[in-house]
């Protein structure tokens, strides 16, 4: 049987060892902040902000909450950035995406100081991250590391296939699996015959957005497959083709008319030695490293 890596017992094994943190650095007189910019009513961005926004109350760290209209222009919102910037009481600017299609995403994302960027989308800390210094890595992929380091899963030496090469997620996530002497192959939507190099993975890593495209004939039996996607399902017949005589999923199925799905086919997690599950699984973590990179960057900032 494989093992579930279990995303929410690691996650809040993170946020406790940040809680306590947070608490040595109040000796010092130091809270670390986070300002959270959530722009026009966008409801998943909502939920998303929100949930960020509680965590940082459960850890003890200050937050602000800053919430520009939907019709917001670059030329304010780059104000906005350059205020929170000068800030000291902020150590994160976190700024919630998508933005409305009149914003500026790119220049907005660099405009925000690297030292406080704590989304690790600048690229400064691409290339910090590249060049192997001390860099605010990206949230999602610097849990994938937590994950497998936590589960005692070995990456050195290790052949790690990445599928995906998105600035947040596959090519960050291949950095740091290099920095953890992993032999990386990265593959994306271009590469030749993809099941013949998955099937080579020791560490598989999904990073598509594709519902259920690792299929069990991708996988090397045994392999550690740590699953990044997550899709909404919303017809019968795909639910089938993924759920059929699965009785919880499909109570949720019934209750809300659709369910999350990873990028792995169900089927293909059971060849594996360990998998991520969906939900619950790498999703969980991103919030806790948010959590971490916050308080990392109140401490670098004072060269802590
Ligand atoms: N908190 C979290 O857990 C979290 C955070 C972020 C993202 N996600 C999820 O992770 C998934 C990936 O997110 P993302 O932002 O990296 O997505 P993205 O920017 O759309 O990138 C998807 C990547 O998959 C590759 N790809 C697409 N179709 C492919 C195919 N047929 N064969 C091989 N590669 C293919 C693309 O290749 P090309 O570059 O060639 O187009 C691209 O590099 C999504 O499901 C997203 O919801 C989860």
């Amino acid at each position: 049987m494989p093992r579930v890596l279990d995303g929410v017992a690691i996650a809040a094994e993170i946020k406790q060892e940040v809680a306590e943190e947070v608490k040595l650095l109040a000796v010092k007189g130091i809270r670390p902040g986070l300002a959270a910019v959530l722009v026009g009513n966008d409801a998943a961005s909502e939920i998303y902000v929100k949930s960020k926004v509680q965590s940082c109350a459960e850890l003890g760290i200050f937050s602000e909450l800053i919430t520009p209209p939907g019709n917001v222009t670059t030329e304010e919102m780059l104000a906005l950035v350059a205020d929170l910037n000068a800030r000291d009481e902020i150590d994160g600017i976190l700024i919630q995406l998508p933005l409305p299609t009149q914003v500026d995403t790119k220049a907005l994302l660099d405009a925000v100081s690297p030292d406080k960027d704590v989304d690790g989308f600048h690229p400064v800390n691409a290339g910090r991250l590249q060049a192997g210094r001390p860099a605010l890595a990206p949230c999602t992929p610097a849990g994938v590391i937590e994950i497998l380091k936590r589960s005692g899963i070995a990456i050195s030496g290790q052949h790690a296939v990445v599928v995906g090469r998105s600035d947040i997620v596959g090519k960050p996530a291949a950095m740091l699996l290099l920095h953890n002497d992993a032999t990386v192959t990265i593959c994306h939507s271009k590469t030749r015959d993809l099941p013949s190099i998955t099937r080579q993975a020791d560490i598989l890593v999904a990073a598509i957005g594709r519902p259920g495209f690792i299929t069990p004939d991708m996988v090397k039996p045994g392999a550690t497959i740590i699953d990044v996607g997550i899709n909404r399902i919303t017809d019968r017949a795909e639910f089938d083709r993924f759920f059929a005589g699965d009785v919880k999923r499909e109570a949720a199925f019934a209750k809300r008319g659709s369910v999350i799905i990873g990028d792995v086919h169900p089927k293909a997690f059971e060849l594996s030695g360990a998998y991520t599950p969906v939900p619950g699984g790498v999703g969980k973590l991103t919030i806790a490293m948010l959590m971490a990179n916050t308080v990392r960057a109140a401490k670098m900032r004072r060269g802590i």
